[in-house]
């Protein structure tokens, strides 16, 4: 299905940090526009037009709270919060259009909920909308089938030092997909700590090391080492920026797909 270009893009979750470069993103593609900005109705930004947001070169639209009837939209964008899941969501299903949803946080009941929509409209999620970061996970994949047992995984990953949560996400997705190119159950291979081990390293173990340090957006780095050669595959992000334009390429990807549950690898083809 070739979608209609430019796709017609409403972002819900529009006044926060990620809704604004889900906006700025789209302003600086060609094959895609914005349709609609849409926040909760007790927004302070409801009716103030988005120049006020994103200052001069925004789309020529006001923040608002419902999406007008005769507003043609092609897929809809949520960074939001997992209480406001429905309000897009319910958007999406009525219009029967593309639904990518950046919002982590979900319960498990919501992700059913999700895959459910999936049957009767395309839905992505992802908690990393960096490109980078999804091929990364492939190549990893590719190189860890490819180079075989004789070479060790080791998993490093840097943040921000207000990042709570170790190993990442984004670090534990790489060894899974490691994991899985090997054919090994995770949990039996993956290594979270060495203090006070006295034994040698075993043969499948992956082993993760994190750092947390200032401002670092995001930084990881793959190894796979064996007697004599060492092979390292680093993802690193420089912005914050990467997660909006990643969500906005995969809402015009998603505009031209049927029904179904999508990955973010997916868009890479
Ligand atoms: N997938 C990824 O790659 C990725 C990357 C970064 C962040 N995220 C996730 O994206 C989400 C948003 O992050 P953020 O940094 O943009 O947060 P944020 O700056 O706090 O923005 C959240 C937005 O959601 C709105 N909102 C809150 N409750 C709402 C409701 N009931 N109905 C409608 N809108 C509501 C807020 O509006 P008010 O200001 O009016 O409350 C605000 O505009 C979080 O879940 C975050 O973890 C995902």
């Amino acid at each position: 299905m070739t979608p209609q270009i430019p796709v017609r893009l409403a972002i819900h979750g529009a006044s926060g940090r990620m809704g604004l470069a889900a906006l700025r993103a789209a302003g600086q593609r060609s094959d895609c526009t914005v349709a609609a900005a849409l926040v909760r109705a007790a927004s302070g930004w409801v009716g103030e037009s988005l120049s006020l947001a994103l200052g001069a070169g925004a789309p020529d639209l006001d923040f608002v709270a419902a999406l007008d009837p005769d507003t043609g939209v092609d897929a809809i964008i949520d960074f939001s919060t997992p209480d406001a899941l429905e309000t897009p969501l319910s958007i999406a299903l009525e219009r029967r259009i593309g639904f990518v949803c950046g919002t982590t946080g979900l319960s498990l009941e919501q992700t059913e909920r999700l895959k459910d929509a999936a049957s009767r409209i395309p839905v992505l999620w992802s908690a990393n909308f960096s490109l980078g970061v999804a091929l990364l996970k492939r190549m990893a994949a590719a190189a860890a089938a490819q180079l075989g047992p004789e070479f060790d995984v080791e998993i490093l990953e840097v943040h921000h030092r207000h990042k709570k949560d170790a190993p990442s996400g984004t670090a534990l997705a790489l060894g899974k997909a490691v994991a899985e190119a090997r054919r090994h159950a995770f949990e039996d291979v993956a290594r979270y700590t060495r203090q006070g081990l006295t034994e040698a390293r075993a043969p499948h173990e992956i082993g993760f090391a994190v750092m947390r340090a200032a401002d670092v957006v995001g930084e990881h780095t793959v190894m796979f080492a064996s007697e004599g050669e060492r092979l390292e595959l680093t993802h690193r992000a420089n912005s914050r920026s990467i997660f909006a334009s990643g969500a906005v390429r995969s809402a015009v990807w998603l505009a031209g797909q049927g029904a179904g549950w999508y990955d973010i690898a997916d868009v890479l083809g």
